[in-house]
C-alpha cells in the first residue's frame, strides 16, 4: 500500500510523528512518502520541530508560503495534484484542521483517491474560525475518520457519518507528548531562565479573533499584564502576533529584556522546550487547539481565551476552562486556578500512547493490498 503523509503547519508535525514511527514498522506492507506543504515554513516554525521530534524530512517540500485563504489553498491544491498524479498513492493521510489538511483532501478526493483524516470530527461550531471550516469539507470527503473521543463519535454521526467510516483511536498528539516527556524533564531551561517550578505561566496566542482587531487585542494583552504582577508570563511570540502587536503599536505590554518578568517574549520554541515549559508552569493561558489536550494530560490548569472549544473533553473531565476573551474573565479565571487546591482530572480513553500504532494496525488490515 503507498501513502502519502501530509503535514503543513507546526501543529500537523506532532501529530504525523508518531504515524510514521508506527509505519516504518511494517516496511513490507506500506511505502510511505511525507509531502510538507510549507504553508508554516520559518525554521522555528517547521524544521526546528522536525529536529526535536526526529521526523524525516519531507520527501516532497511544496513550498507554498503564506497568502489569503484562497491563496494558500489554491497554490497547495495545484502542487498536490501534480504530486498524486505522479506518486499514485493508493491513500492519503491528512491530520488536524489547517488549510494545507482541507487543501491536500479535496485535491486527492477529486483524483478518487483515499482519504483518511486524523482528529476527524471535532466541531467548535463557529464559522468564523478557518479551521472549522476546515474540518467540515475534510470529514465530508474523507473515507476513515480516526476519532479521538466519544463527541467527535456523536458529532460525526449526527452529521450522518456511517458508523464503519468511523475509528475510535485515542490522540496521536498525545503519542507525541508521552514518548518525549521524559526527554523534556531532563532539560534545564528553567534555571537557565531562572525560574522556579510552579513559578510563572506560559502563554499562546495567534487566533485571527484575538490578534487582528486592536480593541480585542489590548484588552486581553491589558488583562495578562494584569496577571503577570502576581505570575511571570512567559510568551513565545507567533510571527502573525508579533505582527500585529507592532502594527497596533503594543508593543510596551511585552518585556524583551533577558530577565523573565511581566510578559516576556521569546521566539517560537521548540517542541522539547515548549513542553518543559508547560509541565512545569502553574498555569497555561492559550488560544490554541492542541494545548487544551497536552495540558490536560500534564495536569497543569488551562485558560482558553476563546469563546468556543471544539475539544470539550478537555473541559469534561480535563483542566481547561474556557473563558472567551474578555479582560476581566480571564483574570478572573486566573485568579481562580491560582486559588484553586490542585484540580480533579481523567485521562481520556485512548490518550495512552498507542494511538498511531492502531491507525496502522487498522490501515494493514483493511487496506493493504
Ligand atoms: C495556522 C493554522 C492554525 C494553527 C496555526 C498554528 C490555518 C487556517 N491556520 O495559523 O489552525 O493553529 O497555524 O501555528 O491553517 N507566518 C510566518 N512564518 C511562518 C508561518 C506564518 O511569518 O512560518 C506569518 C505570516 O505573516 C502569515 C501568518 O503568519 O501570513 C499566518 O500564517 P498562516 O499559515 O496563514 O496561519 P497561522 O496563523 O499560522
Amino acid at each position: 500500500m503507498k501513502i502519502i503523509n501530509i503535514v503543513g503547519a507546526r501543529p500537523n508535525f506532532m501529530k504525523m510523528a508518531p504515524i510514521i514511527d508506527a509505519m516504518n514498522q511494517h516496511p513490507e506492507q506500506i511505502e510511505h512518502l511525507l509531502v510538507h506543504t510549507g504553508q508554516h515554513y520559518d525554521e522555528k516554525m517547521s524544521k526546528a520541530f522536525f529536529n526535536d521530534l526526529g521526523m524525516p524530512k519531507p520527501d516532497i517540500d511544496l513550498e507554498v508560503g503564506s497568502g489569503s485563504h484562497a491563496e494558500q489553498t489554491a497554490k497547495i491544491m495545484v502542487l498536490f495534484e501534480k504530486i498524486c498524479l505522479r506518486e499514485k498513492p493508493d491513500l492519503v493521510i491528512v491530520v488536524g484542521d489547517v488549510n494545507s489538511t482541507m487543501a491536500c483532501t479535496i485535491t486527492a478526493k477529486k483524483l478518487g483517491i483515499k482519504v483518511a483524516h486524523v482528529e476527524a470530527g471535532l466541531r467548535s461550531r463557529d464559522m468564523e474560525m478557518p479551521e472549522e471550516i476546515n474540518r467540515l469539507c475534510t470529514d465530508v470527503l474523507c473515507d476513515y475518520l480516526f476519532i479521538t473521543d466519544h463527541f467527535a463519535d456523536e458529532n460525526l454521526r449526527a452529521e450522518g457519518v456511517a458508523a464503519e467510516k468511523i475509528i475510535f483511536v485515542g490522540n496521536v498528539m498525545i503519542d507525541t507528548l508521552l514518548k518525549h516527556k521524559a526527554m523534556a524533564t531532563q532539560l534545564n531551561l528553567l534555571s537557565k531562565l531562572g525560574l522556579r517550578k510552579k513559578g510563572y505561566a506560559t502563554l499562546t496566542m495567534h487566533r485571527p479573533s484575538n490578534v487582528d482587531d486592536k480593541e480585542t487585542l489590548e484588552e486581553i494583552l491589558g488583562a495578562l499584564k494584569t496577571i503577570s504582577k502576581d505570575l511571570p508570563i512567559i510568551f513565545p511570540i507567533h510571527p502573525r502576533t508579533r505582527k500585529m502587536i507592532e502594527q497596533f503599536g503594543l508593543s510596551h505590554y511585552l518585556n524583551m529584556d533577558t530577565v523573565v518578568s511581566g510578559i516576556w517574549i521569546t521566539e517560537p520554541m521548540g517542541y522539547l522546550d515548549f513542553l518543559h515549559l508547560n509541565m512545569n508552569a502553574k498555569l497555561v493561558l492559550t488560544d490554541s487547539g492542541g494545548l487544551q489536550e497536552e495540558t490536560t494530560v500534564l495536569g497543569v490548569p488551562c485558560i482558553t481565551m476563546r469563546h468556543n472549544t471544539e475539544r470539550p473533553i478537555t473541559c469534561e473531565v480535563g483542566t481547561n476552562v474556557i473563558v472567551g476573551n474578555s479582560g476581566q474573565k480571564i483574570i478572573a479565571a486566573a485568579q481562580a486556578a491560582l486559588s484553586g487546591n490542585g484540580i480533579e482530572r481523567r485521562i481520556p480513553d485512548k490518550w495512552d500512547g498507542h494511538s498511531a500504532i492502531r491507525i496502522v494496525d487498522w490501515l494493514i488490515k483493511h487496506e493493504s493490498k
